[in-house]
């Protein structure tokens, strides 16, 4: 489903970011990506979804539907400009700062935009935009001006746009950033019910520890540690050695 084998990238007059990564994601996993700040986690997501062009090969896939003959169509497509445009069509990301994704001038706008883009019917837009909307719990936002939202409304509204188009497959850095805690109990259930593929960048282990099977360490440029989300948020060793801290509900009240 998402594939990096031996990916490099080096910001322009800056230093190595990513050296030489490599890991896999299966179809239906749901993968968190933890780690210091400033070690390449919103890096790496640009690279998946290719906002920057990294060295080595990146393969983002797909499990089709079934064809009339009920075989399960599948595609995977190597990272290069040709196939970008389809590797984009199957990936829902949110950005660290989302703020850049909203580009109408209202959130309703901006969820039928995709959707529009790819052929679908004004009306049948809009009525996925009110299903997702409702299901949020975000009708209220519906017609506000993106730059009359507070941070968190932003987040969620950004959270609407990227699940109006349906993706196979969810890229999220840093999601809870900003909410409420009504807000972030949301968006962890949302999490947890949607069926789709997910790898998930974030500082909130909490959330990780509920929501990820999987956790991926990222440090020095490579993945450090890659196991059951149980295990590799419970290894107080093994998270301090890589500047990170416990998962707060796990941590022992003193
Ligand atoms: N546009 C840029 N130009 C040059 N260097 C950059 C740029 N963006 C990020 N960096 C550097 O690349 C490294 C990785 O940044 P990145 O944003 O991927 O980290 P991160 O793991 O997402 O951090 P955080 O937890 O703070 O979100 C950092 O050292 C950062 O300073
Ligand atoms: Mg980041």
């Amino acid at each position: 489903m998402l594939k990096f084998e031996n990916v490099t990238y080096t910001y322009p007059g800056g230093e190595t970011v990513l050296n030489g990564l490599s890991f896999e994601i299966c179809a239906g996993e749901c993968v968190g990506l933890i780690g210091a700040n400033g070690v390449g986690k919103s890096t790496l997501m640009k690279a998946a979804l290719g906002l920057v062009s990294a060295r080595g090969t990146i393969t983002v896939g797909e499990n089709g539907n079934p064809s009339e003959a009920g075989n399960a169509v599948s595609k995977a497509l190597v990272m290069n400009a040709e196939n970008l445009p389809a590797i984009r069509r199957m990936l829902g990301y949110l950005l660290q700062d989302s703020d850049s994704q909203m580009f109408m001038p209202t959130v309703l706008e901006d969820m039928i935009f995709g959707p529009m883009n790819y052929g679908m019917p004004r009306a049948e837009a809009e009525k996925k935009a009110d299903e997702v909307l409702e299901r949020l719990g975000l009708q209220y936002l519906k017609t506000r001006q993106n730059h009359r939202m507070s941070g968190g409304e932003k987040r969620m509204a950004a959270i609407a746009v990227l699940l109006a188009m349906e993706p196979s497959m969810l890229l999220m850095d840093e999601p809870s950033a900003s909410l409420d805690p009504k807000n972030r109990r949301k968006l962890i259930r949302l999490l947890k019910e949607l069926p789709g593929t997910k790898l998930i960048s974030s500082h909130d282990l909490d959330m990780v520890l509920e929501t990820c099977e999987r956790v991926l360490i990222l440090k020095d440029g490579q993945i450090v540690a890659d196991g059951p989300a149980g295990e590799i948020l419970r290894n107080q060793t093994l998270l301090e050695e890589n500047d990170l801290e416990l998962p707060f509900c796990l941590q022992i009240q003193g």
